[in-house]
């Protein structure tokens, strides 16, 4: 445990906790954006991740959960699943219990208390990570068995239907599909995934800028939008197409100048994004340090000039991860608009590149970074606490 949740659980509860729930965050690699346009993503689970300590509850339908990071407790009614008490956090906890509850299951209350080292609205799925941990506890004490990919969907589900976040499957596939050692490029159109070979020389260090991202009611939802545009232009001669997915770039130059130009950015962004995992893939295979370097860059100009999901912060940190020691490539991770960035760095000169990212984007911006280097997590789980 990373802090004190079994000390927490026993004030709270009076009574040891019977489970550990883990799940972790996500980090992106290739792929902004292009999960909703039914591409692909090269994904990787993190070891930041949730804990939580929990025992069934029989006593009534009141789920009870605490944070840690928050130092707050929310109440969720099992049989309504409307939330009865506690913070703004609460609504994803409620929102798993809602989507449980549509697909007719008998859903059984809880105690549990959480610590959690995914950074919050930063763009590595700590709310993913939270919906994965309450799906699988939610299974464990109520006695049903939802499979990995349901867990995906119905959690996604949560958060579009619940949350009123209209985001793709990334995230939610990420945090429970995640294995220990494997980087996935995620189909997220057939919803499966193959493992992408890694170089033993280089690791993943993710940069937060501290400019926290917000997905609900940003930007997020006009860049959805826009791809959908583009997709009904080329739609009305090619009726097979339904994502940005199916069309090549020879095909969208057709058809580019009959789009708004904000929309054909959008679109051009996208499809050359789902390019790009492909030969991100090939570099790891390689382990091509000019190519992945040049298809990171590819992608950082992409989002920054065509999908304009970059801000002063993210240019200022790309600037710094870029020049710092040790690094092979850099990009941005998430939805952009803030949050973390990614750089592939060589094992062996973490500390450096830490020391140099720090001071330059202190410098360019006046704020500290956080710097996390990162390894793979196996995807969210239980484990029963022996006594
Ligand atoms: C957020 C969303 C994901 C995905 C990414 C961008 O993390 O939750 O579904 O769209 O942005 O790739």
């Amino acid at each position: 445990m990373n802090c004190d949740v079994l000390n927490k659980f026993g004030e709270l509860f009076k009574s040891s906790p019977s489970f550990y729930a883990y799940s972790p965050g996500r980090v992106d690699l290739m792929g902004s954006h292009t999960d909703y346009n039914h591409g692909y993503v090269v994904t990787m689970p993190v070891d930041l991740q949730i804990e939580c300590a929990f025992s069934a509850n029989d006593s009534d339908d009141i789920l009870t959960l605490y944070s840690c990071n928050f130092d707050t407790i929310v109440k969720v009614n099992v049989k309504t699943g409307q939330q009865v008490e506690g913070d703004d956090w609460g609504k994803y906890v409620s929102a798993v219990v809602k989507v449980v509850l549509d697909e007719g299951k008998q859903v059984k209350a809880f105690n549990g208390a959480f610590c959690s080292t995914v950074p919050v609205g930063s763009g590595l799925s700590s709310s993913a990570a939270l919906e994965a941990a309450v799906i699988a506890i939610l299974g464990q004490v109520s006695g049903f068995e939802i499979d990995k990919k349901n867990s995906a969907l119905l959690t996604q589900k949560a958060e579009n239907k619940y949350v009123g976040v209209n985001c793709g499957i990334l995230d939610q596939y990420s945090v429970i599909f995640g294995e220990k050692h494997k980087v996935i490029k995620l189909d997220c159109r057939e919803l499966n995934h193959s493992q992408v070979s890694w170089p033993k020389d280089v690791m993943v260090a993710i940069c937060n800028t501290i400019k926290p991202r917000q997905l609900h009611g940003s930007e997020y939802d006009d860049r959805r939008a826009d791809c959908e545009k583009a997709v009904a232009v080329i739609a009305q001669d090619h009726k097979n197409i339904t994502h940005l997915r199916d069309v090549n770039i020879e095909l969208f130059n057709e058809y580019k100048d009959k789009m708004p130009a904000n929309v054909a950015k959008r679109a051009q962004f996208i499809i050359e994004e789902n390019d790009r995992t492909h030969e991100l893939e090939q570099a790891l295979t390689k382990n091509d340090k000019a190519l992945l370097k040049d298809v990171f860059h590819r992608s950082f100009v992409g989002a920054r000039d065509l999908f304009e999901i970059s801000n002063k912060e993210m240019n200022a940190m790309y600037e710094a991860m870029s020049t710092a020691t040790g690094v092979v490539a850099s990009r941005q991770a998430g939805a952009g608009f803030g949050g973390c960035m990614a750089s592939l760095v060589y094992k062996d000169q973490l500390e450096d590149f830490k020391k140099d990212v720090f001071n330059k984007y202190k410098e360019l911006t006046g704020i500290e970074c956080e710097i996390y280097g990162v390894h793979t997590a196996k995807g969210t789980h239980i484990e029963a606490i022996e006594n």
